[in-house]
């Protein structure tokens, strides 16, 4: 038996034009299932869907901040059993500079979208019973950054999200987890033109691993662990946070 087969499994990803999103299309399209892929910038959503193996994937660019595209986005899809959410922004901010509007940027894609997305998505009952939905968390809820108050904010924020909604399904077999994840080499953390980017220097790298001597993830590092959430071989794990690429203490 093949394991993690996700044949047969429709999954809907967030941010499937990049990093982590897009690997974890790849992925899951090898391991046999249908991708539903969103993100804002058509192009890179048209990279990914050449990715794919398989056929009868699906790609549909929305900025999810703006309600109308969310709105839009709900009312294409398919019925579902897997829903990633990848789309989001890091947008550091020292603490005594934060003004509402950086308030609102941050915890609008790394919080409220999410939450609200799943919110339409089930009231429009296009999740299946059995279901598995993965959130993306970071380390830096635990282990804080020069910056990085609103994003370990709004993923904090998640986290707790994740656990209540594992609760609030369990009756209908969906299982929610998140994954807080250490660095990984996307263009959120490497692209110079990337929203907010920190602007990573050597110096900063080296300090870093210091403090993560598991060093920096892949994508890929990421994925396999998404698909395996994504497939029946983990249907007794909900309300999980997991820790990547760092030993939390
Ligand atoms: N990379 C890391 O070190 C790391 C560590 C821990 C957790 N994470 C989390 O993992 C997730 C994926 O990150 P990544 O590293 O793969 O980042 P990435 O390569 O920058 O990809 C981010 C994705 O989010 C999408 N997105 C951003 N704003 C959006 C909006 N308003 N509407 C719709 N889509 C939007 C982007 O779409 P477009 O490209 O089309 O604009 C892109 O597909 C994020 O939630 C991040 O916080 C990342």
């Amino acid at each position: 038996m093949e394991f993690c087969n996700l044949t047969g499994k429709a999954i809907l990803v967030t941010g499937a034009s990049s990093g982590i999103g897009r690997q974890t299309a790849i992925l899951v399209s090898r391991l046999g299932g249908r991708l539903f892929l969103t993100g804002r910038d058509e192009g890179k959503l048209k990279e990914t869907m050449a990715e794919l193996a398989g056929e009868g994937h699906q790609s549909h660019a929305a900025d999810l901040t703006d309600e109308q595209q969310m709105n839009g986005l709900v009312k294409a899809l398919p019925a579902l059993n897997g829903l990633v959410h990848c789309a989001g922004i890091i947008g550091p901010t020292p603490a005594k500079f934060i003004r509402q509007e950086n308030i609102d940027k941050l915890f609008r894609i790394n919080f409220e979208v999410p939450v609200l997305l799943t919110g339409k998505v089930l009231v429009a009952r296009r999740l299946e019973n059995g279901s598995s939905i993965v959130f993306m968390s970071s380390i830096v809820t635990k282990s804080p950054y020069f910056g990085g108050a609103l994003y370990a904010g709004a993923k904090a924020a998640l986290e707790a999200y994740s656990a209540t909604l594992a609760l609030e399904l369990v009756n209908r077999r969906i299982r929610s987890n998140i994954l807080s994840a250490a660095l990984v080499n996307t263009p959120l953390m490497t692209d110079p033109a990337r929203e907010g980017n920190p602007e990573i220097v050597d110096d900063s790298i080296q300090r870093y691993l210091k403090k993560y001597p598991m060093g920096i993830g892949e994508p890929e590092d990421v994925a396999s662990l998404i698909a395996f959430l994504l497939a029946d071989e983990s249907k007794w794990i909900s309300g999980a946070n997991i820790p990547l690429g760092a030993v939390i203490q």
